[in-house]
């Protein structure tokens, strides 16, 4: 699975984004263990913080079809056209919970180019409680 690939369905996922209060869409494409893709867009709500993000729909994705593990995830969105986006803080740490250190976290940057980071750059010290 290039990361190319996996840019371009977390793309097509946020075409399908619920965003009608922010007018900012987003979608996201999770590789799990098996190479598999699972995707999530963000579905907002009249009563704000019931709203899920487009990472955590697609985690929830992964996990419901057995997956535990992600090997890469590419986020896109943003108000105009999909573009740079970055995970939210509550994010980062859904995706702490199933990543390791090499996960890739895949972003594009403001040339249009994909950005790899790893959870260790976008959250250090994430909190982690032993089962
Ligand atoms: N959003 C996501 O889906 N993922 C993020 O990491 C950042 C924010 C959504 C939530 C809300 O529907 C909209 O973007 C504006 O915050």
């Amino acid at each position: 699975m290039d990361d190319e690939r996996l840019i371009e369905v977390a793309r097509n996922a946020c075409r399908n984004a619920y965003a009608p209060y922010s007018g900012f869409s987003v979608g996201a494409a999770v590789l799990d263990e098996i190479g598999r893709i699972h995707i999530g867009c963000n579905v907002e709500n009249a009563a704000f913080p019931e709203g899920t993000c487009a990472e955590a729909n697609a985690i929830a994705a992964m996990v419901v079809a057995g997956g535990r593990r992600i090997a890469a995830i590419a986020v896109v969105g943003g108000r105009d056209a999909p573009g740079p986006c970055t995970p939210c803080g509550g994010c980062r740490q859904k995706i702490a919970e199933l990543a390791g250190d090499g996960t890739r976290i895949l972003l594009l940057d403001d040339a249009g180019n994909i950005e790899s980071r790893s959870l260790p750059e976008l959250l250090p010290r994430s909190f982690h409680l032993d089962p």
